[in-house]
């Protein structure tokens, strides 16, 4: 089917009370292995491309492949925006096709913030697309910008109020103790944060971060109104743990597809788990 807005899977998973994997794709073996995995769960789900992910592979690429995977699937997919920094990117993105972005103002004061929202919101509802807003700051790299671990600042639940009455966006990334990439040790969620934050604004909640964080500590922030979680490091796990096997097993082997094939094997793998794990497996 063609690809949908991601408003769609997130009103659905709100009232069944469940969230939605959004995992990150760089080329084809990866956006294959997602849907394919997403198809198999019998799965709605979210295909995202980061600011890497457009430097890497294009903006007209990463929606050729979501597009034609999306349309040979029996089960709905959205292709979202990872981070967008501008309103000049998310146009683009908009434009080319995708049916959600994110507009990630959080590096900027508060006000400017807001106003860079409003100003993507007006323009995405216009033509049916989703927006996604950030509000605090998410540990590790983003947007090639680095914010330690211990700088991260967790959203105040407060400024998520007056944000989400001044922008109201459809739905809003929140920094509650996850970082990006791989966790030195085991992330502590600040879990009463989020039930306070969500009682204020009422939306879906998204949580960054998401690989490496306990199974316990998902499924208890998706009790909480986590609708949305973003996967990237554990995609790009399973894909080098799969080459780096075959390579292991023939270090001669030089048909790409002999590496690529098992390292896709195991993306569909975590994919699935991921789905099963965050209640959307049967929801498509
Ligand atoms: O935003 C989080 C992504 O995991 C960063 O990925 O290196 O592709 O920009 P990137
Ligand atoms: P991880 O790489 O930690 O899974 O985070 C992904 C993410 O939040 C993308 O926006
Ligand atoms: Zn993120």
């Amino acid at each position: 089917m063609p690809l949908v807005p991601m408003k769609q899977l997130l009103d659905k998973a709100e009232s069944g009370g469940y969230a939605v994997g959004a995992f990150n794709c760089n080329n084809m073996e990866i956006v294959q292995a997602i849907v394919e995995a997403a198809a198999a769960e019998k799965a709605p789900v979210i295909v995202q491309a980061s600011q890497g992910a457009i430097k890497y592979a294009g903006i007209e690429y990463i929606v050729a492949l979501t597009r034609l995977a999306a349309e040979q699937a029996p089960v709905p997919v959205a292709l979202h925006l990872d981070h967008g920094t501008s309103f000049a990117q998310v146009m683009q993105c908009i434009a080319r096709g995708f049916s959600s972005v994110m507009i990630d103002g959080s590096k900027y004061p508060l006000e400017e913030n807001i106003a860079l929202t409003k100003k993507v919101l007006e323009a995405a509802r216009a033509v049916g697309v989703t927006v996604e807003a950030e509000l605090g700051k998410i540990g590790g790299t983003e947007d090639d910008i680095f914010v330690s671990e211990k700088e991260a600042n967790y959203t105040d639940p407060e400024e998520a109020r007056y944000f989400v009455e001044k922008t109201a966006p459809d739905a809003l990334a929140i920094a509650i103790g996850t970082a990006h990439g791989q966790y030195k040790g085991e992330p502590k969620l600040d879990q009463e944060r989020l039930s306070l934050i969500r009682s204020l604004v009422k939306i879906p909640i998204v949580l960054h971060g998401s690989s490496g964080v306990p199974d316990d500590a998902i499924t208890e922030a998706i009790s909480r109104g986590v609708r949305k979680v973003n996967i990237d490091t554990n995609i790009r796990e399973a894909f080098m743990g799969g080459v780096k096997r075959a390579l292991a097993a023939n270090a001669d082997e030089i048909d790409p597809r002999k590496a690529l094939g098992p390292a896709k094997a195991a993306m569909i793998e975590i994919v699935r788990e991921k789905i099963r794990l965050f209640g959307s497996a049967g929801q498509a």
